[in-house]
C-alpha cells in the first residue's frame, strides 16, 4: 500500500481529528503517503485532496469536530458519482481509503468496496448506531456532554420544585439518551427502542412528586416517538394533577461539539491506527471496530443497512434506581 487517502464524512463527532491524526501516522510509520480529502465523499468527487504529513496533524487530537471537513453526499449513492471518485483515486495512485464516520458514510464504503477498491471503516458517530462496534468515536463524548446539560439542569430544578424534558441527538438511536439519562438519575427515559406513552411519562412525574421530589428529569431521546412535542401536549391537558411545572430545553447540536473526551481520542487513536493495519494486510472492505475492548473487524456488506440499537434492557435500571 504506497498512497492512503483518508476522509470524514456525515455528521461530525469528537475525536474524527484524533482518528485523522491516528491513520495519517500510522500511515507515515508503514512508509505509505497520505492524503487528506476535504468534505467527505463530496471531496472525491470533486478531487479536493493533500499531503498529509505528521506535523499537518499535529496539534488536532485535543479538537473538536473535524479539520477535513464533512459533508453528506447524496451524489455518492449514483454510480456515475462513484465512477467520477474512482477516477480521480486512479489518478492520483491512490490505492487505499479510510473512511471515518457513521452509517450513512459505511454504507458508502460498503458500494466503494464492492466496486473492487480498497476500502476499510472507522466508526465514528454520536449515535453509536453502527453495527460491528460496541462504541463509535463521539458517543461517549455526547453522553458527557448531556450529561451535564442534565446536572446543571437537576441544580435550577430542585431550587424550582420543577421538572425539565431534556431532548438530546442520536437519530434513531436512544444510546446517548439512555446513558446521560442512567448517569444523570433521570426519573424517566424515553427512546425510540422502547416507546413510553405521554401519560405514562405523567405518571412516573406524578409518582416522583408524590415519594416528596423536589425535582424530575425526563430525557427523550430526539428518534423517540414521545417527543417533547407529546409531552407537552399532555402536560397542558393534565398540568393539575402533576404537581411540577415542566420545562422543556432541546440540546440539538450542541451535543455533538466541543473536545473530545480521552476515551473518544483512545478509542481514535486504536481504530485509525487499526484501520492502517487492517489495509496493509490487504484485508479489505472491513469496518474496524471495538468489542470488549478488543479491536475487531466486520465485512463492510454485513455492515451495510444494519443497525445497532441502544440496550433498552437497561430502562429497568433507571427506573428502580428512579424510586
Ligand atoms: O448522525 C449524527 C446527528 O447529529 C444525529 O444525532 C442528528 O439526528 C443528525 O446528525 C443531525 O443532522 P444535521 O447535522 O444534518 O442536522
Amino acid at each position: 500500500m504506497k498512497r492512503i487517502a483518508v476522509l470524514t464524512s456525515g455528521g461530525d463527532a469528537p475525536g474524527m481529528n484524533a482518528a485523522v491524526r491516528a491513520v495519517t501516522r500510522a500511515a507515515l510509520a508503514r512508509g505509505a503517503e497520505v492524503f487528506g480529502v476535504r468534505n467527505g465523499y463530496a471531496g472525491l468527487l470533486a478531487d479536493t485532496m493533500e499531503p498529509l504529513r505528521a506535523r499537518d496533524v499535529g496539534g488536532i487530537v485535543q479538537r473538536g469536530g473535524t479539520v477535513l471537513g464533512s459533508a453528506r453526499c447524496p451524489e455518492f449513492a449514483e454510480p456515475s458519482g462513484r465512477s467520477a471518485a474512482l477516477r480521480n483515486l486512479a489518478a492520483r495512485g491512490i490505492d487505499g481509503l479510510v473512511v471515518i464516520g457513521g452509517n450513512g458514510s459505511q454504507t458508502g464504503s460498503a458500494m466503494l468496496a464492492r466496486e473492487g477498491f480498497a476500502v476499510v471503516g472507522v466508526p465514528s458517530t454520536i449515535d453509536n448506531d453502527v453495527y460491528g462496534t460496541d462504541v463509535s468515536i463521539g458517543a461517549d463524548t455526547a453522553v458527557n456532554i448531556t450529561l451535564e446539560a442534565i446536572d446543571r439542569l437537576r441544580t435550577t430544578a430542585s431550587s424550582h420544585s420543577r421538572a425539565f424534558a431534556v431532548e438530546t441527538m442520536g437519530r434513531d438511536c436512544g444510546y446517548i439518551a439512555l446513558m446521560a439519562g442512567i448517569a444523570g438519575g433521570a426519573e424517566v427515559i424515553a427512546l425510540p427502542e422502547s416507546e413510553i406513552a405521554p401519560a405514562e411519562v405523567a405518571k412516573r412525574l406524578r409518582g416522583a412528586y408524590q415519594r416528596g421530589k423536589t425535582h424530575a428529569l425526563v430525557v427523550i431521546a430526539e428518534g423517540a416517538r414521545c417527543g417533547v412535542k407529546e409531552l407537552m401536549r399532555h402536560y397542558a391537558e393534565s398540568r393539575d394533577s402533576i404537581g411540577f411545572e415542566l420545562r422543556v430545553t432541546r440540546l440539538g447540536h450542541v451535543v455533538r461539539g466541543g473536545a473530545p473526551i480521552a476515551a473518544d481520542r483512545i478509542l481514535a487513536t486504536r481504530l485509525g491506527s487499526a484501520a492502517v493495519e487492517t489495509l496493509v494486510q490487504e484485508r479489505h472492505g472491513m469496518l474496524v471496530g471495538a468489542s470488549r475492548n478488543e479491536i475487531v473487524t466486520t465485512p463492510l456488506a454485513e455492515i451495510a443497512g444494519r443497525t445497532r440499537p441502544a440496550d433498552a434492557a437497561l430502562l429497568e435500571l433507571a427506573r428502580v434506581m428512579a424510586i
